[in-house]
């Protein structure tokens, strides 16, 4: 077993991504080809959002983002504690300083009292300045954006959404990337909506900031591609990938979506009396980028991980450790603890899930953990 199939998906959708991989052979055009901007007219509509512009991957994007605003040296950037290294090396990156926030452990997204408290600190402590706010869709399901932009609009920090993880996902009738000031998605292979390689994209209805950001995807261009106006990156979405993107939106649309919310849901109904199973808020549509229950401690989760594999069943730890733990952070101001982080940390297991498992495959992988959890 596979802990995300990404071959079971190309042996079905083979034909139409074959097809739409030669016609770009055939074209020639392997950078900026049509299929890069019908793209993102699709994403674009999809998102219900004016701006769509490519790139790179989901670092990038984040990157791009955080350039179009122009946070640097002196600023303060909250961002979950619990999330990939990405979300706080970005805003390191430009010189500005992440500052960790703990997560609610019911959802596993920034925890916007935490937010609040953090933000206030930093405005006490008077050493940098608060800019922004980074939230991360966690596995799937969107972060807390109504209490997270009235905290931002009190205290003037801009919202970037951190979608890597939750292309698909809902709040009501609102789709991922389209919350906040600048939403950044990424389309790394086993992510919701994955290519075949890295890529990403930034959305946003800010004319300026879109213009901006598709100035710096292309080495800071500004009239034609050998007039600089400033310093950017090489970071674009290749048509290659955008081909495939092109089908597998499609299929995403169709019914992938759909198919990995009724195997989340089968898995809830078999697991809820035995571990934590995920919790999706009330009015919220998660896109299951990881299914993770949690255990009583690391012990469980260490003995159930290993009889897993004894099975022949992959599992995953998103994630070891917080960022506030990691060497590359060592020595950043802190202001706090993170006790929910730290706890996430030591008793999450993500289970295999992708939209082309059979439920049959769910039902062997629920019973495997019944069966470790109860012997
Ligand atoms: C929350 C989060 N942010 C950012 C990224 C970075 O995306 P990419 O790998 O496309 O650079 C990832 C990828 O794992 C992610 O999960």
């Amino acid at each position: 077993m596979q802990f995300r199939d990404l071959k079971r998906q190309y042996d079905t959708l083979k034909p139409q991504i074959d097809e739409a991989i030669s016609r770009v052979f055939d074209e020639g055009c392997f950078i900026s080809g049509a299929q890069v901007g019908e793209l993102e007219s699709m994403l674009s509509k999809y998102a219900g959002m004016k701006h769509c512009i490519s790139c790179a991957s989901g670092t990038d994007a984040i990157r791009l983002a955080l350039m179009a605003y122009g946070i640097g040296s002196g600023d303060a950037v909250f961002v979950p504690d619990f999330t990939f290294f990405a979300t706080a090396e970005m805003p390191a990156a430009l010189g500005a300083t992440p500052v960790f926030v703990d997560v609610s452990a019911e959802t596993f997204n920034i925890d916007p009292n935490m937010l609040e408290m953090a933000v206030r600190y930093t405005e006490r402590a008077g050493k940098l300045r608060p800019r922004a706010v980074i939230a991360a869709d966690l596995f799937g399901q969107c972060a807390d954006y109504e209490s997270i932009s009235e905290i931002a609009e009190r205290h003037s920090l801009l919202v970037i959404e951190d979608a890597a993880q939750s292309f698909g996902g809902r709040i009501g009738k609102k789709r991922a990337c389209s919350f906040g000031d600048i939403a950044a998605t990424s389309f790394f292979p086993s992510k919701p909506l994955g290519c075949y390689g890295d890529g990403g994209a930034v959305f946003t209805n800010d004319d300026e900031a879109a213009a901006l950001i598709r100035s710096y995807a292309v080495h800071g261009k500004g009239a034609d591609k050998y007039d600089n106006e400033r310093i950017g990156l090489n970071s674009r979405l290749d048509t290659i990938q955008a081909a495939v993107l092109q089908i597998k939106l499609d299929a995403f649309e169709k019914h992938e979506l759909e198919d990995i919310n009724d195997l989340a849901s089968r898995y809830t109904e078999k697991l809820k009396d035995y571990v934590i199973t995920p919790v999706v808020s009330e009015g919220y549509y998660s896109s299951w980028a990881q299914y993770t229950i949690r255990l009583k401690n690391k012990e469980q989760r260490c003995l159930l991980q290993k009889s897993l594999k004894d099975m022949g069943i992959p599992t995953m730890i998103y994630y070891p450790r917080g960022l506030h733990r990691q060497g590359a952070f060592a020595g950043m101001p802190n202001h706090g603890r993170f006790p929910i982080t730290d706890r996430l940390c030591d008793t999450v297991l993500s289970l295999p899930i992708h939209p082309y498992m059979t439920e049959s495959e769910v039902e062997k992988v629920a019973e495997s953990v019944i069966s470790c959890i109860t012997a």
